[in-house]
């Protein structure tokens, strides 16, 4: 069995609305497991973005963490300082959003854009990170890797900059990526192809997936585990083929006979 690479622990979020406070996470309990791909599933506004967002430490100054704890790789990312979370964003932990286009600057060149990841954070000279840009691209399937590069963001199609997203998140060797609904703009093609890839980068990458998505046919093929979340409560997390099988919960019941 694979060891935990992040194990969130009783994660309470509130928001203050003029002097009402609500509670946007409840006690959250998630686990991901190393090189193991989590989905977590649940209905609009039942909090997944929120706990995406408070791995990175990138909640909305309204939102507050109440308790818990996030450990990554043993460490409790709410206790690092600013300055210490730096080097875990975009190096340890990366995210995909949904829409690529508002990720890239768009007066940049997406090569430009991947290479700023590189300067940051990896030791190399100019000639290695372009080329090593370049290998990026084509690890993700674009299939004129140079002509992308050049290229700013709204010049690629939907497919191809959700990849060149992927590769700006793969850039500084992560080990999890934060995958918030990033296929819900595709058509079904490209969707089942950013799985595919998605699949071949956990192998090879040896990376982690914390893939958040209201689609459960996605998780059914993609994820090795699933985590249900029902107004801001992790109600299930068990194995894809378990939780499908047997769900203990009703509300994951009644996700599944939607599907069916
Ligand atoms: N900055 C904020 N200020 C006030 N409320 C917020 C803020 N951010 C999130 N919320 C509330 O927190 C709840 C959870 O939001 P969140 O975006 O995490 O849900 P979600 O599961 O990602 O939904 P969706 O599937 O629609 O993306 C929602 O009720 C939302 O309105
Ligand atoms: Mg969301």
């Amino acid at each position: 069995m694979s060891e935990i690479l992040l194990d969130i622990r009783n994660l309470s979020v509130s928001v203050r609305e003029s002097q009402y406070k609500k509670n946007i996470l409840s006690k959250v309990n998630l686990q991901v497991k190393g090189q193991n791909i989590l989905g977590l599933v649940g209905g609009s506004g039942s909090g997944k973005t929120t706990i995406g967002l408070s791995i990175l430490r990138l909640l909305a100054p309204a939102l507050k963490t109440e308790e818990g704890v996030i450990l990554f790789k043993g460490n409790d990312l709410l206790k690092l300082s600013r300055k210490d979370m730096c080097p875990i964003r975009g190096k340890e932990i990366s995210m995909v959003f949904q829409e690529p286009l508002y990720a890239f600057n768009p007066v940049f060149r997406v090569g430009d854009q991947i290479e700023e990841v590189l300067i940051y954070h990896e030791q190399m000279k100019r000639k290695e990170r372009k080329g090593y840009v370049l290998n990026l691209l084509e690890k993700v399937g674009i299939p004129d890797p140079k002509r992308a590069m050049q290229s700013y963001s709204h010049q690629l199609s939907g497919g191809l900059r959700q990849r060149a997203m992927i590769a700006q998140a793969i850039a500084a060797n992560p080990n999890l990526i934060i995958a918030d609904e990033p296929t819900s703009n595709l058509d079904v093609t490209r969707q089942a192809q950013i799985m595919d890839l998605f699949r071949r980068l956990k192998t090879q990458l040896k990376l982690s997936i914390l893939l958040v998505t209201h689609d459960l046919g996605m998780v059914k093929h993609l994820a090795d585990e699933i985590a249900v979340i029902k107004d801001g409560t992790v109600v299930e997390q068990g194995e894809t083929r378990q939780v499908f099988n047997r769900p203990s919960h009703l509300y994951t019941c009644k996700l599944l006979e939607a599907l069916s």
